[in-house]
């Protein structure tokens, strides 16, 4: 069986990289996402395991359409209750691009009706619409006339690992958080420290990493629990083989705020996530941190800026160069920052940069290696 791991733009190669390390076959990059084969144990592990997909969609038809009615048709002719029965929700999720095809809403509507007239015209039943929580997620791509319509295997996307439930203004997604931490190629023994934690987001993920614990640890749904197909003790099966590889952190990971509330909602959302006994948390200014071992890696998102001038944040983030520079001599340092003035305004040299997405917002990963002379230009 072929399936589609979806992720953000940018994590392509790091979830490619995932997949392999997992030992899955035939793995493919795509533009957001990675395709890969395996049976539906191996969905199950793959929605349990990977750090770095936000979804994994399983296509089970693809046609040709050039009109709603051909499409209705189509879809109509698909067993849906070979898949799931009628008393499941459903929800229809439309990404189109083409000429014949524009309206997304539209086409949710026609694809919802071609369901539910099939279930109504084999048992005069018909599965309901939940728009929030449904149980069965149908995904319609279409691209010029090709449509794949796939099952979503994930439901909720997979970033909701089910721990974090306390959040800052501007909480990082969790699988860009764990790519940020992979990315960096953390060796998951070194000291690492997120010095402007805000919810924790980088902490817990690099906790996650560092003990094997699989994300999906604290999830409780995903859609193909649903499915007609679903095997319980499968899933349990897989549960326990992934577990069986956790093991305690030998890294010493600090998670540090200048908000005492933040520090509080990282501890909670830790204890949620059963990583407290790993992380190490602080009320702290990171202009006041010091340095106590010779290497290590500093992992964080400062803030963007939506509340601060730009002149402002010019200067924060200069202060950020130059504090790295003088207090983590040979130390990594990993921010997630937007591309504006202020984030070239860190004047360090960058040894990679990667362009990715939290949410909609574009950022730049930058990583830079913190040594004499890594300062770029005078500092302002
Ligand atoms: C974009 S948020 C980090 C979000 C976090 N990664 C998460 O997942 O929730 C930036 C954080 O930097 C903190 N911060 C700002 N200035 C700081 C400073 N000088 N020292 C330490 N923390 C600071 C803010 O309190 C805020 O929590």
């Amino acid at each position: 069986m072929k399936f589609i791991a979806k992720t953000s733009a940018g994590l392509e190669d790091i979830l490619a990289e995932e997949l392999l390390s997992n030992n899955y076959s035939d793995v493919k990059i795509l533009r957001r996402a990675v395709t890969f084969t395996g049976n539906l144990g191996e969905l199950y592990r793959a929605n349990y395991c990977l750090r770095t997909a936000l979804r994994i969609i399983w296509p089970i038809s693809e046609f040709t359409a050039v009109n709603e009615t051909e499409l209705y048709n189509k879809i109509y002719e698909i067993p849906w209750e070979d898949y799931f029965d009628y008393r499941k929700s459903i929800y229809i999720d439309v990404s189109a691009y083409s000429n014949n095809f524009r309206h997304t809403g539209f086409l949710a509507q026609k694809t919802k009706d071609a369901v539910v007239d099939r279930f109504r015209d084999k048992f005069t039943i018909r599965p309901s619409v939940d728009k929030i929580d449904p149980d069965i997620v149908i995904n319609v791509h279409i691209y010029e006339d090709n449509v794949t319509i796939s099952l979503d295997s994930s439901g909720k996307t997979l970033n909701q690992r089910g721990y974090r439930k306390f959040t800052g203004e501007a909480p990082l997604n969790e699988v860009l958080a764990s790519a940020m931490i992979l990315i960096s190629k953390w060796d998951k023994k070194s000291l690492l420290i997120d010095p402007m934690c805000g919810s924790g987001t980088i902490p817990i993920e690099a906790a996650y990493i560092a003990t094997n614990t699989p994300p999906g640890f604290n999830r409780k749904y995903y859609s193909f629990m649903s499915w007609s197909s679903y095997n319980e003790k499968e899933l349990t099966f897989v549960k326990e083989r992934a577990n069986a590889d956790i093991m305690p952190s030998e890294a010493e990971i600090i998670c540090s705020d200048l908000n005492p509330e933040m520090v509080d909602f990282a501890f909670n959302n830790a204890k949620n996530a059963g990583m407290v006994d790993y992380i190490t948390f602080k009320k702290e200014d990171f202009f006041d941190t010091k340095q106590t071992q010779n290497a290590g890696i500093i992992i964080c998102n400062p803030p963007y800026g939506e509340r601060i001038q730009m002149d402002d944040l010019i200067t924060f983030y200069n202060n950020i160069g130059s504090h790295l520079k003088h207090q983590y001599q040979g130390f990594k340092a990993v921010l997630l920052s937007m591309d504006n003035d202020a984030a070239k305004s860190i004047g360090l040299k960058t040894s990679k940069k990667v362009k990715l997405f939290n949410g909609p917002i574009e950022c730049k990963y930058q990583e830079y290696n913190l040594y004499q002379g890594s300062r770029k230009h005078k500092e302002v």
